[in-house]
């Protein structure tokens, strides 16, 4: 055992976890998407299956292998993360963390056939894409909390930082926000990529000004201060 491993300390736990990007189709050969890779998302499924939990991935547009131990349930879009995040909640589990890229808007209209670069009666304009909302998913799945299910619920930002406030500000009113139980806020700049092998994140929780940093260092590691931070949670619900 290494240093913030706790074999077994999952056993017992079904956790579910969202990895990887959204993709928002726009016609059958087209989508808006996002550079998400699901690395650490897959991180943090592969951390809990190896604790001994009971993990369902729900994974969106990912090219990475299955972690040994892990249920894998496929989607594309943000509606159909969220049915299978709904779902699986409904069903009973522990916690849930959302690491995925969830597109904030989807193309209002599906269009059946291929866009053609001439449209009509030979209109050369360029089309302009109207977008919708998605709904928000961790947001949507801290509201349907009750008696009977009320997982940990994990989400995770991606900060750069702005004139209205640094990493942490952002993040903190981001946690306010979404009402969950725990943000990993991720630092995102020019020099900091997505993509990149190493990273730092910030742990904050509500009610607490403490706030743990973890970094910088590689994605099995942060899975790894997650779960160090969710399951002594669980065990003493
Ligand atoms: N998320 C979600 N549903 C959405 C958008 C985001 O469940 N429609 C989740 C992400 O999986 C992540 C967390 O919310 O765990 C934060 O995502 P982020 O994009 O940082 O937050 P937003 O509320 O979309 O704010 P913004 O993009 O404006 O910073
Ligand atoms: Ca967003």
């Amino acid at each position: 055992t290494g240093p913030g491993l706790r074999p077994g300390d999952l056993h017992g736990r079904h956790v579910v976890v969202s990895a990887g990007g959204t993709r928002e189709p726009l016609d059958p050969v087209r989508f808006l998407g996002n550079r998400s890779s699901g690395k650490q998302g897959y991180a943090v499924a592969a951390a809990a299956a190896r604790r001994g939990a009971r993990v369902t991935l729900v994974s969106a547009n990912v090219a990475l292998p299955v972690p040994q131990g892990c249920e894998v349930v496929q989607v594309e879009t943000a509606l159909q993360l969220q049915e299978a995040m709904r779902a699986t909640v409904a069903g009973g589990v522990d916690a849930v963390v959302m690491t995925s890229a969830v597109a904030d808007f989807r193309p209002a209209h599906y269009v059946e056939r291929k866009i053609k670069k001439t449209h009509g009666a030979g209109d050369e304009s360029a089309p302009t894409i109207e977008l919708v909302r998605n709904p928000d998913i961790l947001a949507d799945l801290v509201q349907g909390r009750g008696e009977a299910i009320s997982p940990y619920i994990v989400g995770f930002a991606a900060e750069t930082g702005d004139d209205s406030g640094d990493v942490i500000e952002l993040a903190r009113a981001k946690l306010a926000r979404k009402g969950c139980d725990l943000l990993v806020a991720n630092e995102v700049g020019a020099d900091k990529t997505f993509g990149q092998d190493e990273s730092t994140v910030h742990l904050l929780r509500p009610g607490t000004d403490e706030v743990p940093t973890v970094g910088p260092t590689g994605k099995d590691s942060i899975a790894e201060a997650i779960w160090d931070t969710v399951a002594p949670e669980l065990a003493s619900r």
